[in-house]
């Protein structure tokens, strides 16, 4: 059996890590990590986990995992990865989202660029769902035809829940993107919050990829709402369009329009959610045992997506198309809020 950690057990998300343990056969949660104890106590206490630490230096020097799960705000990265590779952790998935502006992405990518021994994957795990594997390989396997345009969205700002559904298109459409153009409005969302997470409250943007394909991605108060979502937080979803129908998929159901034939149905999303939260860690452990056995969610590729919002928020800034790869200009987020207000 691996031994898994977590570091930020005091928030929610970190509740769907540990549930996923039912589901996963090769590893267990041996201990946790966060600042605040009384917190760090109930998590402990609700999954049964002894060892509770406030340094995850120390937990790393105690444990020795294979597995580091990061689910502290966006902030509390790097670090923790530079701390797990010195201690020789061979296994990290951090939440998203990975970066919030240029600086801590270029940071994470020098870290990339040292070729670092840990394995490093970014927590979007709807692309390991059941229902959305199922549409993914349909799509793979070329049931719409060549694809054409590709279409996401979510409820939430691109710091929220953007990078979901960015790499969902890179999920239907594994290509690279080419350029970018977009605009954004709203500065609620880029005020001190205590999640650290900054973003306009709304976005839009028009990204060619280099196998043709064109995608639009909507991330906000301007986003399509789902059926069935309620909440703010239950309105990700992604189309897919190809020379011989579409696939839809959203965070409460689905639907397929190809040559001719309309199918559609309905799924639970916290049902999905747990699923696919265990197979990513299987697929982490898949590449732990094989180095060949590459994780989708590797660090590397999620930085070329983020590159995407970047270019979006340097578009929308200077009113100019924006070309991938895009070197981030200084304190965009600041330059957002100024610009906004
Ligand atoms: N993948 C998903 O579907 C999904 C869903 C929800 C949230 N998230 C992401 O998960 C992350 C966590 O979200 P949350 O709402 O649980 O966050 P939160 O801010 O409520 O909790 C984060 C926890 O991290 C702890 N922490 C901060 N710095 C620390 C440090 N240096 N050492 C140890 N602990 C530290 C805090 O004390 C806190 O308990 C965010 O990045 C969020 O975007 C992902």
């Amino acid at each position: 059996m691996y031994k898994s950690v977590i570091i930020g057990v005091g928030g929610g998300r970190s509740h769907g890590h540990a549930d996923a343990y039912q589901y996963v056969k090769r590893g267990r949660v041996v201990a946790v990590c966060d600042l605040l104890p009384g917190p760090m106590d109930e998590f402990g206490d609700k999954f049964d986990v002894s060892a509770r630490y406030t340094d995850y230096r120390e937990m790393f020097e105690k444990e020795k995992p294979e597995l580091v799960q990061v689910s502290t705000p966006p902030n509390v990265r790097l670090e923790i990865l530079e701390a797990a590779e010195a201690a020789g952790v061979p296994l990290a998935i951090v939440e998203k989202p990975l970066a919030i502006q240029g600086e801590d992405y270029v940071a994470l990518r020098d870290f990339v660029a040292r070729k670092p021994k840990i394995k490093v994957a970014i927590n979007h795990q709807l692309q390991f769902h059941p229902r959305r594997q199922r549409l993914q390989k349909l799509v793979a396997d070329g049931a719409i035809g060549d694809l054409r345009f590709v279409e996401a969205s979510s409820g939430m700002n691109l710091a929220y829940q953007g990078t979901h559904s960015l790499q969902a298109i890179g999920a239907f459409n594994p290509a690279n993107p080419t350029t970018v153009f977009g605009q954004v409005s709203g500065a609620d969302g880029l005020q001190p919050n205590v999640k650290e997470h900054y973003a306009p409250d709304q976005s839009l943007a028009a990204v060619e990829y280099d196998n043709g394909v064109q995608a639009t991605l909507r991330c906000g108060e301007n986003a399509p709402r789902v059926p069935r979502g309620d909440a703010i937080y239950q309105h990700k979803r992604i189309a897919v369009y190809g020379m011989k129908g579409y696939a839809h998929w959203t965070m409460w159901g689905w639907e397929t329009f190809i040559n001719g034939v309309y199918e559609s149905g309905e799924h639970e999303y916290p049902d999905e959610d747990v699923l696919g939260q265990a197979a990513m860690c299987e697929a982490m452990f898949d590449w732990l045992e094989d180095d060949s056995a590459l994780h989708p969610l590797n660090l590397e590729r999620a930085l070329v997506d983020f590159n995407v919002i970047l270019a979006l928020y340097a578009s929308s800034l200077n009113h100019e198309v924006v070309a991938i790869p895009y070197e981030p200009e200084a304190d965009l987020v600041p330059k957002l809020r100024r610009a906004l207000a």
